[in-house]
């Protein structure tokens, strides 16, 4: 029986100060993202039809941020896959393990904003798309989706 693992995929709004001066928005680990931020990385200068992404991560939580311009990210837990559009810095989108992402259709000048609970490993990479597909629907995932759902109940809790 097919799970609904694309459901721990969750936008998450963070806080915003607005004033005359502009707006400001803040991000904190175990708070305002369900992880220790481990690292930080960011695309830009992408050419106009290109994709990023194209893999899943074993371990690995994510949350991206379209900081400048949109882009869409499309998100496949081996059962189903859905396109989340991106366009305004005060909202990421947290991906737990064990979801193929691809990043697609960037605006010109925009900037992604990826926050990671990881340093960079390639050993934490699956990169062909099959083999992700049976790990999800193997049940790879179970144990760690278990965990993904208590973390973001906490966070909605804490954040109320
Ligand atoms: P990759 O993760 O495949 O890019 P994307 O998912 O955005 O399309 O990484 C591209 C290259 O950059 C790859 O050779 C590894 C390197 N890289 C690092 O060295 N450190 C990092 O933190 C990341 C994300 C990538």
């Amino acid at each position: 029986m097919p799970t609904d693992r694309i459901s721990l995929c969750k936008i998450i709004n963070f806080p915003v100060v607005t004033d005359y001066r502009g707006n400001l928005t803040f991000i904190e680990e175990n708070k305002h993202v369900p992880f220790e931020i481990r690292r930080v990385y960011y695309l830009y200068d992408v050419p106009t039809g290109a994709t990023r992404g194209g893999h899943a991560h074993i371990n690995l939580e994510q949350v991206i941020i379209a900081l400048s311009g949109s882009f869409e990210v499309i998100i496949d837990d081996g059962y189903k896959r859905k396109s989340v559009f991106l366009n305004r810095p005060h909202y990421g989108l947290y991906i737990p393990p064990g979801i193929w992402r691809e990043l697609v259709n960037f605006s010109s000048n925009s900037v992604a904003l990826v926050l990671a609970s990881m340093p960079y490993d390639e050993k934490d990479y699956i990169r062909d798309y099959e083999t992700f597909k049976k790990m999800s629907r193997g049940g790879f995932w179970d144990e760690s989706d278990r965990e993904v759902r208590e973390k973001l109940n906490k966070l909605t809790r804490e954040a109320k």
